[in-house]
């Protein structure tokens, strides 16, 4: 089925705090596959599904040098594992060493974007000119970069979508949208930053804001108490994903290229 990227231009926003929240909330079956070549986080912060330490052999490493020679879907089902609340994920490589040496970007693309009845959510990272996980971005139904509101991160952001819409293939390719973290109340930080997008006359579909949220964050640390879905983190999340999962639903709907604000 379909593949959501997510990805920054600049800084540590929360692309994995937010690849995780999305698929959580996804309204189909859903994996979040961690392709940061920096690093991954998630198995250092979250418990499996019985409480213990997640096993980091499963993971995108072992599940390349197991498809050396061919990349297939099942591939996918022998290296997921469940995190503690039930999300599937493919955890990433443990030191940017091993991404050097991986190569396989753009099978890796395809083989999670052709996932039977199974979405794909896939935490990129930080991107730029040349990052090995570009080529990803090819396969992807609907691009979201991550940005939070300190002004140089957002000058690196403008410039980063304009590459990557040219890469995707402008207006007609796989829509691209914009998560702005904020405080909640700060929705007027979000409405400048739009209307900077606007001004760059980047096509950029939809600008959302995702709370900037400690209590909902920690869950995403590991830190597993009381329930994430009363959390303004949480709460934000529903209608972007809602949107975006609409974005990634096979036929894509006809686009209304305006740009939208959603908070
Ligand atoms: N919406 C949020 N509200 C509050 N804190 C957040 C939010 N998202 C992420 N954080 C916190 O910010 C830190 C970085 O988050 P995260 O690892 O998701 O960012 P990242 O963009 O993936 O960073 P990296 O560049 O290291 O991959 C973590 O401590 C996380 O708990
Ligand atoms: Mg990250």
């Amino acid at each position: 089925m379909g593949l959501l990227a997510m990805a920054s231009a600049k800084g540590s926003p929360g692309v994995t705090t937010a690849s995780m929240l999305f698929a959580a909330l996804w309204p189909r079956p859903s994996i979040m596959v961690e392709c940061d070549p920096s690093g991954g986080d998630v198995a250092l912060r979250m418990p499996g599904a019985d409480g213990e330490p997640l096993d980091t052999n499963p993971g995108l490493l072992n599940l390349v040098a197991a498809g050396r020679r061919s990349l297939y879907a099942d591939l996918v089902r022998q290296h997921t594992e469940q995190i503690i609340g039930g999300l599937e994920v493919i955890t990433g490589m443990t030191t940017p060493e091993q991404a050097a040496g991986l190569g396989q970007w753009e099978p890796l693309g395809a083989l999670f974007s052709e996932l039977p009845g199974t979405d794909s959510v896939v935490d990129l990272g930080r991107i730029g000119a040349g990052t090995p996980q570009n080529a990803i971005l090819a396969s992807a139904s609907a691009v979201v970069l991550v940005v939070d509101t300190v002004p140089s991160n957002v000058v690196h952001l403008r410039e980063r979508l304009r590459k990557v819409s040219d890469g995707l293939g402008g207006e007609a390719g796989a829509p691209l949208h914009v998560v702005v973290v904020a405080p909640p109340k700060r929705s007027r930080a979000v409405a400048e930053i739009r209307d900077a997008i606007v001004q760059s006359q980047t096509p950029v579909e939809a600008v959302h804001h995702l709370a900037h949220d400690t209590t909902g964050a920690a869950f995403f640390l590991g830190q597993v108490t009381g329930s994430p879905a009363r959390t303004a983190l949480v709460r934000s999340a529903q209608p972007i994903v809602d949107a975006l999962a609409a974005r990634t639903a096979g036929a894509f709907l006809p686009a209304d290229r305006a740009v939208e604000v959603t908070s």
